[in-house]
């Protein structure tokens, strides 16, 4: 089947409809390149712009080139200019990044400007790299939305430009610190390399020493040489060498060049570049090397980049008559990689990831793990709401998928290196979270077609609308205040059926009816104090009512809530007491709290594994209030954490604990101070236990910047070890006070160990492992043997001076920025048993979606017109796999990405392969005739893909093992650990 054939969203995005198709392809890709001169050093060109999608302005204000006050900065000049510079020189090359920005120009585009730029992207002349939304943050994001955002970039790319179009290096040289994931996922995107221009400085010098600078990234522990990832690291970022940049925000000389002027100066320009060729080269392994001619927002006036370029080159290439080893042309990174890849020798290698990223002593960027942690956890829910409308626009054949864009498109941006890393001014921020939101009422568009089509039974009209509540974290959902009857529908997104215990604020008692009609246990939980004066809460609802959902895989329940009249109005009892020890209890755990409120002992009574904790709870950190003029004065910003001291204070010397038993759940609130607190619960059943934490409005008034931590001190004997993700997925070890590939310096004893945690830390000792799991990114370290600790807040009053010029000192309705997040906790023995950690980690991302919709109808009315449960699964699916992408692309296409979540040798029972048929989780919709596998990103049928092969220096040849998995001739599907498989399939 051919695959790049549907378009949905460009078709209705793009008004100009297609031009004349894509001629075949004569001068792209490798074949194409020029190789330089064996006997000579070839210096590759690479111009380029780098189009931050976000950062000081707004995406659009760097569009349209607004606002240019705060920061010089059009887009659409640049890829104007570039296309023009480009049309004069048939030499020039250009390569493009950010397709956000691309598809904002190509969308004005006439028929005649789109065919001329297919011409150049055709001959070579203009190459797309990477080819994603943006040029994502490896720090604070998650492998779904990293993927993607990759696909949204691939699939413009495919569409408009075929496979001249594809990307195939990626390109992250402003990243602040590199993940593992981000290379493994690149890699199963069929890329043939990766270039990274921000690597700790340590680390940049000892590679430079060692002729180290280009490796083969080993980077996955699971999936094997399909991830190694040729990997490049650049000469100083992405800029040019000192003294030669020529865009107009530039003061370096140009070449001047008639000798009857004034001010010749040929020779000195073309030493100037001779020399510094011969700098980089003598840390670069090979007799090439790739020059980066630009730098942020440059060639908005390309012909004056271009204009000294093409001399630069002529004067540079002549002085080989001269004797001059330097031989320099317009190139690509793809064709400096393949010159790399030809030059037929072998490369180090490199297993663990390139965090944290220090640019100078004391400039550890680490604070950014944490930086905005309510965007943080915004870029998270919006996620959660796109997949589930994707999934529903599938089940229910409503074919919106041009709805979805603007979410899709949103989060693309949203993925950005200075969006959701927290590294942005605050108007960009609130853009950011405006796009997130505007994306997300277009969803619940999608959504309620969905529902009027899922729910009713028959020919019966669409139920009334569905709403979402979207501030339920903090007890308030205005729309059903008061009100006598509403639904609530849960769908699960997982295909695992889900046990949840859910919680509704509510004015008054309800009965609560599950789909049978049956009422279920219902009890009301009064709303904390902490709760009611977090600032812009206006909801009235004192109490939040808790019931239990078991939800069908892949489905929904609807629950329906009557207002219980006076007479009726008993609930169960739930007891409270306040200063007294506090024993949380369940079928699995059992959670011990003093009388003073200290967490004192978690134990997992099934596997008999006790944790006791010495001290648990809220500290802070005084951040640094430098002025940034050496490296000694560097203060602590959006991006750098650095404390003044190297310990944490508690932010408060006692607490107050309120103890709350219902059935269901077992609470112990407890109240650090007016602007710290947390909730411990034990729902029944649960493996579990949640913390829920309340941190701000931080108080600055007097005059210190504080950075806020939550800290777990146990009695594991964890031996410097740490264990955090990488984007949700794989687990990399950390060792303190450690580097694995070079002999470290300690300048920051506490940032220095600081590390992404994208879903989950953990400790671990022989017997007994303790994990918390994150519902956003943070950034946490474990400072001594036993702790963990993990950042919530940053409040500050210094700006780190990397660019922002403003202090991150985040504020709402008047005051500081109060945050609430959640964390679970897992105690289970150390070996083989990550069950449990997995599937919560997994259903916190995915967590079941709850809509709210009016009526007026008794139970009995209701169900007679309206289905109350559904689930699109008959067939029960392996508990180690999940549905990471279900996309209807056309009235007959989906595209779907199915993986098996765990890795190996960490559960006896899960770590093993799996196979699964694509189509029983497509059941419901039709039958599958045919099906095509694609690479991860979507844009290519996996049986064309061929990578370039890499020999590592063990002589261990990248392709050794490359199996392409055998075609489909059915629709069953094996998963070995940490596996992604991509489809498109098509159903009748
Ligand atoms: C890189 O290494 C080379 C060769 O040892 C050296 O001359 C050069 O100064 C180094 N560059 C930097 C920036 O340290
Ligand atoms: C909550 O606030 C009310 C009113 O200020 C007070 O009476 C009550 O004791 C507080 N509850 C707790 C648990 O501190
Ligand atoms: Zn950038």
């Amino acid at each position: 089947m051919h695959v790049s054939t549907y378009c949905g969203w460009i078709l209705i995005i793009v008004t100009i409809s297609f031009a004349s198709p894509t001629k075949p392809s004569t001068g792209c890709g490798y074949t194409a390149c020029n190789l330089g001169d064996p006997t000579k050093l070839n210096v590759h060109i690479v111009s380029h712009t780098h189009d931050d999608v976000g950062w000081l302005k707004t995406i659009d204000q760097y569009y349209y080139g607004s606002r240019n006050n705060i920061q010089h900065a059009g887009v659409q000049y640049i890829l104007d200019s570039v296309i023009r510079a480009l049309d004069e020189n048939a030499d020039r090359r250009f390569i493009y990044v950010e397709i956000a920005f691309f598809w904002r120009w190509w969308n004005e585009q006439t028929d005649a400007m789109r065919n001329k730029v297919r011409e150049f992207v055709n001959d070579g002349r203009l190459e797309f790299i990477s080819g994603g939304w943006c040029m994502n943050d490896e720090a604070a994001t998650h492998y779904n939305s990293i993927i993607d955002q990759h696909s949204l970039g691939a699939e413009f790319l495919r569409d408009q430009f075929g496979e001249c179009g594809r990307p195939k290096i990626g390109w992250q040289v402003d990243p602040f610190g590199h993940s593992r994931d981000q290379g493994s996922l690149l890699a199963q995107m069929g890329f043939d390399g990766l270039f990274q221009g921000r690597v700790d400085y340590q680390d940049w010098q000892t590679r430079n020493r060692t002729k180290t600078m280009e490796m083969v990234w080993k980077t996955s522990t699971n999936l094997g040489n399909q991830s190694w990832l040729f990997t490049a690291i650049l000469r100083d970022e992405y800029s040019p060498p000192d003294g030669l940049c020529f865009d107009d925000s530039c003061s370096d000389p140009p070449i001047m060049d008639d000798p009857r002027l004034h001010d010749y100066n040929v020779p000195e320009r073309v030493q100037a570049f001779i020399q510094a060729s011969r700098d980089q080269a003598a840390g670069y392994a090979t007799n090439h090397i790739i020059s980066p001619m630009g730098a942020d927002f440059h060639y908005e006036n390309a012909n004056e980049w271009f204009k000294n370029l093409d001399k630069l080159i002529k004067y540079v290439n002549l002085e080989q008559a001269n004797g001059s080893n330097v031989n320099t042309f317009y190139s690509t990174p793809s064709c400096y990689l393949y010159a790399l890849n030809k030059a037929g020798r072998t490369w180090t290698t490199k297993t663990d990831d390139f965090f944290p990223y220090a640019d100078r002593p004391h400039g550890f960027w680490t604070g950014y793990f944490t930086s905005r942690p309510a965007l943080k956890l915004y870029e998270r829910h919006s996620n959660n709401i796109l997949q589930i409308t994707r999934q529903l626009n599938a089940f229910s054949n409503s074919q919106l998928r041009d709805s979805i864009f603007v979410l899709s498109e949103a989060m693309g941006v949203v993925q950005h290196h200075d969006a959701v890393s927290g590294t942005e001014k605050q108007e960009v921020a609130f853009d950011y979270a405006q796009r997130l939101s505007v994306g997300i009422d277009n969803a619940i568009r999608v959504i309620n077609k969905a529902f009027d089509k899922l729910l009713p039974k028959d020919t019966q009209p669409a139920p009334g609308p569905q709403f979402l509540c979207q501030v339920t974290n903090i007890s308030e959902c205005l729309p059903i205040q008061d009100q006598t009857r509403f639904t609530l529908t849960l769908w699960n997104p997982t295909v695992h059926p889900v046990l949840q215990h859910y919680r509704v604020p509510v004015t008054r008692s309800y009965t609560v009816r599950d789909p049978t009609g049956q009422p279920i246990l219902s009890e009301l939980i009064p709303v904390s104090n902490a709760t009611k004066k977090i600032p812009g809460r206006t909801s009235t609802a004192g109490n939040q009512l808790i019931f239990r959902a078991n939800l069908p895989a892949l489905g929904f329940n609807t629950y329906l809530f009557e207002a219980k009249t006076t007479e009726e109005n008993q609930e169960p009892k739930v007891k409270i007491t306040q200063n007294a020890e506090c024993i949380l209890e369940n079928q699995n755990i059992r959670v011990e709290i003093d009388a003073q409120g200290n967490l004192q002992h978690i134990v997992n009574l099934r596997k008999s594994v006790d944790v006791s904790f010495s001290s648990q709870g809220f500290y802070w950190y005084q951040g640094f209030a430098g002025n940034n003029s050496h490296p000694e004065f560097q203060a602590s910003g959006a991006y750098v954490f650095r404390p003044l001291t190297q310990t944490a204070e508690p932010v408060s010397q006692t607490r107050t604990v309120t103890c709350i038993k219902a059935l269901s759940v077992q609470i112990a609130v407890i109240i650090f101070n007016d602007w710290a607190s947390q909730e411990i619960s034990l729902y029944d059943e649960a493996q579990h236990v949640e913390v829920e934490w309340t941190i701000g409005p931080i108080p600055v008034n007097d005059n210190i910047g504080k950075e806020i931590i939550i800290r777990y001190d146990t009695d594991i004997q964890s031996q410097a070890k740490y264990y955090t993700d990488a984007n949700g997925r794989e687990v990399l070890e950390r060792i303190r006070d450690y580097r694995p590939t070079w002999n470290y310096t300690i300048l920051e004893p506490v940032s220095g160990n600081y590390y992404p945690i994208n879903s989950r830390i953990w400790i671990k000792d022989q017997n007994r492992q303790f994990t918390v799991l994150t519902d956003r990114s943070e950034g946490g370290a474990s400072l001594h043997d036993g702790s963990v600790e993990i950042m919530l807040h940053r409040r500050l009053l210094y700006d780190d001076d990397l660019g922002v010029s403003e202090a991150l000192n985040e504020s709402a309705f008047g005051e500081g920025l109060v945050v609430r997040g959640r964390h679970s906790l897992v105690v289970d023995a150390s070996a083989t048993s990550a069950r449990i950690h997995r599937v919560s980690a997994q259903n916190m991302y995915m967590h079941p979606l709850a809509v709210y919709s009016l009526t007026q109808q008794t139970f009995a009315n209701y169900s007679a017109a309206y289905r109350l449960t559904w689930s699109a699964l008959t067939d029960v699916l392996p508990l180690n796999v999940h549905l990471l992408t279900l996309d209807q692309l056309g009235s007959k296409d989906y595209l779907i990405r199915v993986e098996h979540y765990f890795e190996m040798n960490e559960d006896d029972t899960y770590s093993h392969p799996v196979t699964i048929d694509l189509q029983s989780i497509l059941k419901s919709i039709g039958t599958i005739t045919n099906t095509v596998e694609l690479t991860l990103g979507g844009n290519l049928p996996l049986a064309e893909l061929q990578r370039l092969n890499w020999v590592t220096s063990d002589k261990e040849s990248s392709h050794a093992t490359d199996h392409k998995e055998p075609s489909l001739n059915d629709t069953s599907v094996r998963l070995t650990p940490m596996q992604i498989r991509t489809f498109q399939v098509t159903v009748a």
